[in-house]
C-alpha cells in the first residue's frame, strides 16, 4: 500500500467514528515559545488538551508532519527518521480507552482496512508506579480483543507514558502496539526488547497534568492522543525490511546512488546513503516551512542537517555540486500532491541549499584538514569542537561523527559550555529546547501573545503588505518575533511600529474570536495556515488584525500595557528578529 493510500484510509476510518479531518501545521510552532518544532501531532492541540473548546469538536484526525531531532544518531538504521508523518486522532474530554483501544485494532486488523493478522501483534500497557496504577482497564480490551497474556508487556514510565511535551502539561498512560517484522510466525511471547517487534502506534490516555512541582493531578477533561508514523506502518504494509526501501523512499535512495555512482553499497556507504535521504527530506520540509539556515534555533538545526549530508555526500565520493538540490528535486516531486507548497517554492527551497553548499564547501577541507592536526592527541577539547564549529562551520553532529570514524573522543559538555557562553546560539545546543513544548499560559504570555499580532500588523503597516511571520517565540518576560525583511530597520522605523502598537492599546479594542472552516477563514481574509480542510479559531482584534491561531489572546488591547521594542537585529538571511517588552 502506497503512503497516500494509507493517509486516506485513515482519515476514513476515523471519519467513520465521527472524527473531523483537522489542518496539518507548519514544523514551526506557532504559539509555542518553548519548541523549535512540532513533534507530534498533539503538540499544536495543547490548549484543546488543556480544556478549551475545539472549532472542529471533541474528535478530530489528522496527518501531522513532525520532526524529531532525538533520534538523529540512529539516524540510518532501519527504522528512524527525523522528518516523519504522523498519522493521529484525538478525543477531546470525549471517548476513553475501550473506544481508542477497538478503533485502533479495527483498523489495523479488519479486512476492510489494514489488514494485518492478529497473531504478528504485541501490546505494551503501563506497569503502574505511585503516580497512576496498572492499566488493568487497557489489558482487559486487549484480552477481549483476543490478543493474549503472552502478547502483553507491562512496562514503566520511561516506556509507556507520554509527555508532558516540555516540563509541564498533560499526559499519562500509553498503550503501544507492536508488529511482528521478522521472519517466520511471531514468537508465542511478546518482547519489547526483540527489534524484530516494531512499534507502529501509541495510545496515550492523557489524564494528569504535571506541574512545575513534578506533581500529577487529574486534568479536567480525559483525552485520547494516538499517534502512528506513516513510514514505519508503510514499511510493513509494503513488506520491506527498512523504512528505506519504501516506494516513498526508493527514488530518492536511487538518486544517491545514481549520483555516487554505485549499484551496490556496502554497510557502511548504505548509512550514509540513508542519512542523506532522511536530512534532505527534513530540510526540503523546513524550508518549505520558512526556515533558513543559521547558527540559532530551528535555523541551526536545518544547517546541521544540509552540511551532514553534504559530508556524507563527499563519503560516498559524490563530487556533484548542488547535491541536496538534486536529491531535493526527487523529494519535491513525491511529495507536491500532498503539499503543493513544495512546488510553489521549489526555487527557493533550492536556491537555499544551493547557498548553505557553496558556503559550507568553502570551509569544508579547511576543516578537516583542522581536525586531523587537532586529534593527534586522539581528543578533541570543547574549545576545539567549538573551534570547528564557530571557524569551519562544523555542526557537533559532524565533529561527533568524524570522532567516532576516526576512534577520537570529543568533549561534548565542554563544546556546549563554550556555546553557551555564546549566549546567542546557546538555546540550539541543549536537548531540552528540543525536546520540551507546553505554551505557557500565564497572563504575561497571554498578553504579549496579543502583542505579537500586533506587531505583525504594524510591520505591514509600516514597512510593507507582503511581511511574513518567521518565527515566534514567548517567554514571560518577552516576545521574540522573526520574518521576513532584508535589511536593518531604522530608528524611525521602530519608532513608527511602537507608535502605531501603543495607539492601537490605547483604543480599547475588543479581540474577537470565531469559529469557521478554512475557505471561510480565507474569504475574511485571515493570515496563517492553510493547508487541508477543518474548522479553525480566528482571532480578530478590530480591523486591524486577523489571524488563524488557537490563542489564547487577552479580551481587550487596554489589558496589553505599553510595547516597546528593546533589539531590532538579523537573524538570518533575509529575516530580521525583534525583541520586545511590555510594561
Ligand atoms: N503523542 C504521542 C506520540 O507522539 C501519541 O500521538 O507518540
Amino acid at each position: 500500500m502506497r503512503s497516500n493510500q494509507l493517509k486516506e484510509k485513515y482519515i476514513e476510518f476515523f471519519k467513520s467514528k465521527k472524527h473531523k479531518e483537522i489542518s496539518n501545521f507548519s514544523l514551526i510552532p506557532q504559539n509555542d515559545p518553548t519548541v523549535l518544532f512540532t513533534t507530534a501531532g498533539m503538540h499544536p492541540l495543547v490548549p484543546y488538551l488543556l480544556g478549551q473548546k475545539h472549532p472542529s469538536g471533541k474528535r478530530l484526525v489528522n496527518v501531522q508532519k513532525c520532526l524529531r531531532t532525538g533520534d538523529i544518531d540512529e539516524v540510518g538504521n532501519d527504522i528512524h527518521l527525523t522528518f516523519f508523518e504522523m498519522l493521529g486522532n484525538w478525543g477531546l474530554g470525549d471517548y476513553w480507552k475501550e473506544d481508542a483501544i477497538n478503533w485502533s485494532f479495527e483498523f489495523l486488523t479488519d479486512k476492510k482496512w489494514l489488514n494485518l493478522p492478529v497473531d504478528r501483534l504485541g501490546v505494551s500497557v503501563f506497569a503502574g508506579d505511585k503516580d497512576s496504577p496498572k492499566d488493568e482497564e487497557s489489558v482487559k480490551i486487549w484480552k477481549d480483543n483476543g490478543i493474549f497474556e503472552k502478547r502483553i508487556a507491562y512496562l514503566g514510565k520511561k516506556d509507556n507514558w507520554w509527555g508532558p511535551a516540555g516540563q509541564t502539561g498533560p499526559c499519562g498512560p500509553c498503550t503501544e502496539m507492536f508488529y511482528w517484522a521478522g521472519k517466520g510466525d511471531a514468537p508465542e511471547r511478546f518482547d519489547p526488547t526483540d527489534s524484530n517487534w516494531i512499534e507502529i502506534w501509541n495510545d496515550v490516555f492523557m489524564q494528569y497534568n504535571k506541574d512545575i512541582e513534578g506533581k500529577y493531578s487529574e486534568l479536567k477533561q480525559k483525552n485520547v492522543d494516538t499517534g502512528m508514523g506513516t513510514e514505519r506502518i508503510i514499511m510493513i504494509l509494503e513488506g520491506k525490511n527498512s523504512i528505506y526501501e519504501t516506494s516513498n523512499f526508493v527514488p530518492i535512495v536511487e538518486k544517491i546512488k545514481q549520483l555516487a555512482g554505485f549499484d551496490k553499497v556496502n554497510e557502511v556507504e548504505e548509512i550514509s546513503v540513508r542519512k542523506i535521504a532522511d536530512h534532505v527530506r527534513a530540510a526540503t520540509f523546513l524550508i518549505n516551512d520558512g526556515v533558513a539556515p543559521s547558527n540559532a534555533d530551528q535555523g541551526y538545526v536545518l544547517r546541521r542537517l544540509i552540511r551532514t549530508a553534504i559530508r556524507h555526500g563527499r563519503i560516498l565520493g559524490i563530487s556533484q555540486k548542488n547535491l541536496c538540490g538534486e536529491i531535493s528535486k526527487e523529494i519535491i516531486k513525491i511529495y507536491s500532491k500532498n503539499y503543493p507548497g513544495l512546488k510553489e517554492k521549489r526555487k527557493k527551497i533550492l536556491d537555499e541549499l544551493d547557498i548553505e553548499e557553496t558556503k559550507f564547501e568553502q570551509t569544508l577541507e579547511k576543516g578537516l584538514k583542522k581536525f586531523k592536526e587537532m586529534t593527534k592527541n586522539r581528543k578533541i577539547s570543547g574549545k576545539n569542537a567549538f573551534l570547528l564549529f564557530q571557524s569551519y562551520g562544523f555542526p557537533l553532529e559532524i565533529v561527533r561523527e568524524l570522532a567516532e570514524e576516526n576512534g577520537v573522543k570529543v568533549d561534548v559538555k565542554g563544546f556546549e559550555r563554550e556555546l553557551k557562553k555564546h549566549q546567542e546560539i546557546s538555546r540550539t545546543s541543549t536537548k531540552g529546547k528540543f525536546g520540551s513544548g507546553l505554551a505557557d499560559q500565564s497572563e504575561e504570555v497571554t498578553k504579549l501573545h496579543t502583542a505579537t499580532h500586533l506587531l505583525h500588523s504594524a510591520l505591514k503597516k509600516v514597512l510593507k503588505e507582503d511581511i511574513e511571520q518567521r518565527g515566534s517565540n514567548i517567554t514571560s518576560e518577552r516576545l521574540r518575533f522573526d520574518f521576513n525583511f532584508d535589511r536593518k530597520l531604522t530608528e524611525e522605523e521602530i519608532k513608527k511600529v511602537e507608535e502605531t502598537i501603543n495607539d492601537w492599546i490605547k483604543k480599547d479594542i475588543v479581540v474577537k474570536m470565531d469559529e469557521m472552516t478554512i475557505s471561510e477563514a480565507k474569504k475574511a481574509g485571515a493570515i496563517g495556515l492553510f493547508e487541508y480542510s477543518g474548522k479553525v479559531s480566528v482571532y480578530s482584534i478590530g480591523k486591524i488584525s486577523k489571524e488563524i491561531c488557537t490563542g489564547p489572546h487577552v479580551k481587550n488591547t487596554k489589558e496589553i500595557g505599553k510595547f516597546e521594542i528593546v533589539k531590532e537585529k538579523s537573524s538570518s538571511a533575509g529575516v530580521r528578529r525583534i525583541k520586545a517588552i511590555l510594561s
